[in-house]
């Protein structure tokens, strides 16, 4: 179908974007990278929460449920039709595949069926691009800390399309050492949260928990170390019937964790002499590491800059601002675009 009509501004690029590479099903309409105009979230952890964490059959079942309604309700809170958009921008990866496939499966059709150019995005970017939407004048270069339940990354944003990774952990991804200890604590799923809200009743000096040093790579991260260290506490005290202070370990875990994300982001941005600092990610919610960045910041005069906490976890605005700069740069993906769980940050080549 030839598209037939095009109700767009002058100069307005509005971008359908598209997220289901995890628990949410997520669309959003922004112009030009930007300006937010719909962000509709279904979050599916009420389901997930019985299993104590995401089941990537189930998660796959309710995106196939929620996608078209979830699309449907972007565009009329957007007050746009399909003929409105300029194209549509949906996660490829990384994911678990069976998720991924349903937003691409979706977006492909649509795009398909109105005749719209179709970009494949990279969640991991998606999440940086989420700093594009409410700080009008941030622009690359910048140093971004990604901190995720699927990745911990340090990235320099060299220009737009443009990445370097500085950085990344070598076991466990922050959020991932999150739900853990969240887990070992008798927290339920999601338990990033939960651990950030407990934390604030707690002594972060209470308990002193490793920060590991990689020495070969200054800028990696590895919180396994951490993790075990926080389940051998527990079972210590258990098997020495001491009473556990849940608090204080919950803040002594976050403030090894938040320490650590801070200190070699920082450390990066002083060796690249960049002046800009971003935080994405789901774990770029917590209220530590928000504290701990920003003030890092101030003392160090870097401009920084970190979402709201609605663009901190997945959403489909993040989506749609990194698919507006990637259709300027002129990327498109065929209809042959496929679900690619282990994409890597920067990689183009398998966006179809
Ligand atoms: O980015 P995201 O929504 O999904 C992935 O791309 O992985 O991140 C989800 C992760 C989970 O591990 C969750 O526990 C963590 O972000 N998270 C938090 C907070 N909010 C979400 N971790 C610590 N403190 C929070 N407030
Ligand atoms: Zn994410």
């Amino acid at each position: 179908m030839e598209k037939i009509s095009n109700a767009k501004e002058p100069g307005e690029v509005v971008i359908l974007g598209v997220e289901s590479s995890c628990d949410e099903t997520a669309a959003a309409v922004v112009v030009n990278g930007r300006q937010v105009l719909s962000n509709v979230i279904h979050s599916q952890i009420p389901v997930h929460t019985l299993y104590g964490g995401v089941v990537p059959e189930i998660a796959s079942r309710e995106h196939i449920k929620r996608v078209n309604q979830v699309i449907r309700k972007a565009l009329s809170d957007a007050g746009k039709t399909l003929q409105d958009i300029s194209a549509v921008a949906v996660t490829a990866g990384p994911g678990l595949v069976g998720p991924l496939l349903v937003g691409v499966s979706a977006a492909k059709a649509m795009a398909f069926a109105a005749g719209l150019p179709l970009v494949g995005v990279n969640h991991i970017e998606g999440h940086i691009a989420a700093n594009f939407i409410e700080h009008p004048d941030l622009e690359p270069p910048f140093i971004a800390l990604v901190a995720s339940g699927g990745h911990s990354h340090i990235v320099l944003m060299e220009d737009y399309g443009t990445y370097r990774i500085l950085g990344q952990t070598r076991d466990d991804a922050a959020g991932e050492a999150y739900d853990k200890v969240a887990r070992a604590l008798g927290l339920p799923y999601p338990g990033g949260p939960k651990v950030d809200q407990l934390a604030r009743e707690g002594n972060p000096e209470a308990i002193s928990f490793p920060r590991a040093k990689i020495e070969d790579a200054p800028y990696d991260f590895s919180f396994s170390g951490l993790k075990s260290a926080v389940l051998n506490y527990l079972n210590g005290c258990e098997m020495k019937n001491i009473p556990v202070n849940k608090a204080d370990v919950a803040a002594s875990f976050q403030k090894a964790v938040v320490d650590v994300l801070t200190e070699h982001t920082y450390r990066a941005a002083e060796a690249y002499h960049v002046r800009t600092v971003c935080l994405a990610g789901g774990v770029a919610a917590n209220s530590a590491l928000r504290q701990a960045m920003e003030s890092a910041a101030e003392k160090r005069g870097i401009v920084y800059s970190q979402p709201s906490l609605i663009y901190c976890t997945d959403n489909g605005a993040m989506i749609a601002s990194a698919g507006y700069f990637a259709y300027q740069n002129g990327e498109r993906s065929g209809l042959t675009l496929n679900a690619v769980p282990n994409l890597k940050i920067g990689e183009k080549g398998r966006l179809g």
